[in-house]
């Protein structure tokens, strides 16, 4: 819960382009229902929502944001296709500027 509002606390600060904020809203939108707002596949309370986390280093290995673009148009497992309302441009910034800062790679 801490970390929730942590992020919470930090996303009106960070520097953001307006499309980057229109991606962030799309996955508060489509994706933080089973991802979690902060990428941990966790909901508000703690509870456990699913998908494995995005900060666990394990989750995504050595994909790379083509590869991970790919599975969010796609699917992939229990996760539906996105590419329908997102295109691979959209869906590749998506990975850069939304997934990939909540992950362990703050640095690349
Ligand atoms: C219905 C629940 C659900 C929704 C909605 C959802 N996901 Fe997922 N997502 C999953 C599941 C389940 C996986 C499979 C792997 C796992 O357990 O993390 C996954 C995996 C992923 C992965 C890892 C790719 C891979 O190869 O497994 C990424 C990146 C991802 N989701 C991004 C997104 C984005 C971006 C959105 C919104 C556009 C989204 N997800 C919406 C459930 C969901």
């Amino acid at each position: 819960m801490r970390g929730v509002l942590a992020v919470l606390l930090l996303v009106p600060v960070l520097p953001v382009r307006a499309e980057d904020r229109d991606l962030k809203r799309f996955y508060e939108a489509r994706c933080a229902v089973c991802h979690g707002a902060d990428g941990t596949g966790r909901g508000p309370g703690g509870i456990r929502l699913g998908p494995a986390s995005f900060a666990d280093p394990k989750t995504f290995g050595t994909a790379s944001d083509g590869d991970l673009a790919r599975a969010i148009r796609q699917g992939s497992g229990a996760m539906p296709a996105f590419g329908f309302v997102l295109d691979d441009g959209e869906a590749r910034r998506m990975v850069r500027e939304v997934i990939r800062p909540m992950g362990p790679r703050k640095h690349r």
